[in-house]
């Protein structure tokens, strides 16, 4: 049995979760449920980060003091991961005392090893992305990710020597040699090209965010948001009496923080000679109806509506079918419509056709070998979850051709009891190993079938849309 740590990015807690967060959650939720399975000690740790000038002006919008608007989403995200069946071990708020007191001590820590200066400094700052952006980055003078101008602000702040070069090129070599791995592939390779290029130092205060943990030494600044939130991976272990599973098995995001992940995060870590994560992994960023999802164009999907329509399982199946986890894509109410439809025509429709059949010619469940084998371990380890559920599809469709050709209505009719059972049985005996394989990605989906494939009592795994609780409402 071996430990595995698996995180999500704590997500900017200035509104409700978003279909873009459950995405991730999912994914990491398919991790940590296959881990277990396997018997493995999980350590599964998702939550919302809470400081910072972004929350701080949601929370002046919505006329709230920051502390109680953050503790009325922090509820809307447990809701939401509740109803996808996202099975977290802990759910961290980077408000809470005992991280704030760890994240002082660490950066103190810093300032004692003399990786912090004091510095004046001019940039220009983008709130959505709570960082400072180059002009080389801006698209029409705007944040292409947040289509704002970044405002110009200059301060004194504190900065981490991330140009030290002790430390980049202990970084360059760590990933070089995959120790320390960046995925995909490609993502890696940039990262490598631009750490040569040389990295810069880092602010890792604010002057003028009151919204954040004080400065040790100076509390007149407060701790940069993302020097805070990152951190949340290494205090969690110490908050939640989990010291024994760092350094982390994988952290999971998309490409717009990997950045902050791949050198920020373990720069810090190497400064004061801390093991690093194992693997960070970025997959890509998805549109919705092809825009990028915006309260203004309207076409932000909420994951708990999205339940009420389809189920979690079918939900979770949707997002990670629809295209390759490392890439980018795009995804709708039609998409995960259609899916929910491939699901009960192919999965649900063989189970239940199956078990009804057995049932009506009176098959037993006789145990019958097969030569069938399913596996999916390489396709999750990769992180390639639309080619597992792929694999299962095809193996569905495979036996529902199987049944078609071999017309066990047919056999019924003419009275070839043996052949007809020896049919049954077959296709029984391969369905009998989907449950497991489906379990990380279905839960609910696979405990019912493994349920009805002991009784022999069918029902629809996902019943027709139009005569549903789910049906979509035009
Ligand atoms: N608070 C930081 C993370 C700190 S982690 C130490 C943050 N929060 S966020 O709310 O903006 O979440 C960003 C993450 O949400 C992405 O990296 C990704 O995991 C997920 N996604 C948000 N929108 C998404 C899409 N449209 N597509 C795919 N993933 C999306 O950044």
């Amino acid at each position: 049995m071996s430990k595995y740590f698996i995180t999500t990015p704590i997500y900017y807690i200035n509104d409700v979760p978003h279909i873009g967060h459950a995405y991730t959650t999912i994914a990491a939720d398919v991790l940590a449920r296959y881990h277990r399975a396997k018997g493995d000690e999980v350590f599964f740790l998702t939550g919302t980060d809470e400081h910072g000038a972004k929350i701080a002006e949601a929370a002046k919008k919505a006329a709230k003091e920051p502390q109680a608007f953050v503790d009325n989403l922090e509820k809307k995200f447990k809701e939401a991961w509740k109803n996808l069946n996202i099975s977290y071990d802990e759910f961290f708020r980077t408000t809470n005392p005992d991280h704030e007191k760890q994240v002082q001590e660490f950066v103190q820590k810093l300032k004692d090893r003399g990786f912090v200066e004091k510095r004046s400094y001019e940039g220009l700052y983008c709130v959505g992305c709570e960082k400072f952006m180059k002009e080389s980055e801006l698209v029409d003078g705007k944040c292409p990710d947040h289509l704002k101008e970044p405002v110009r602000q200059k301060e004194e702040n504190y900065f981490f020597k991330l140009s030290d070069s002790a430390i980049s090129n202990k970084l360059i070599n760590l990933i070089s040699n995959n120790e320390f791995v960046i995925g995909p592939e490609s993502r890696r390779n940039e990262i490598i090209s631009k750490l040569k290029l040389g990295i810069e130092d880092i602010s890792i205060s604010r002057a003028t965010v009151e919204w954040g943990i004080p400065f040790p030494g100076d509390e007149s600044q407060t701790i940069y948001v993302w020097i805070d939130a990152l951190l949340n991976y290494y205090t969690a272990t110490k908050i939640y009496g989990k010291d024994d599973f760092w350094p982390a098995n994988l952290h999971l995001m998309a490409k717009d923080i990997l950045w902050f992940h791949a050198v920020i995060w373990p720069s810090m870590l190497l400064a004061l000679d801390l093991p690093l994560p194992k693997k960070v992994f970025a997959h890509g960023f998805f549109t919705v109806d092809n825009q990028k999802m915006s309260k203004t164009i309207g076409n932000v999907l909420n994951p708990n509506d999205l339940v009420d329509k389809f189920g979690a399982d079918a939900v979770r199946y949707a997002v990670l079918r629809e295209f390759p986890f490392g890439e980018d894509g795009d995804i709708s109410l039609d998409k995960i419509a259609t899916q929910y439809n491939n699901l009960g025509n192919n999965l649900g429709n063989l189970v239940q056709r199956t078990i009804s059949m057995m049932v009506k010619y009176k098959i037993r469940n006789t145990k019958f070998e097969t030569n069938n084998k399913i596996q999916i371990d390489n396709e999750i380890n990769n992180l390639d979850f639309m080619e597992a559920l792929k694999k299962i599809d095809d193996f569905c469709m495979e036996q529902n051709k199987y049944i078609a050709e071999h017309e066990p209505w047919v056999l019924a009719k003419e009275g070839k009891k043996q052949e007809l059972t020896d049919v049954l049985a077959t296709v029984y005996n391969n369905l009998i190993l989907l449950p497991d394989l489906l379990l990380p990605f279905m839960p609910e989906t696979a405990e019912k079938m493994k349920k009805q494939l002991e009784t022999l009592e069918p029902e629809p795994l996902f019943p027709r849309l139009d005569n549903s609780p789910y049906a979509v409402k035009q």
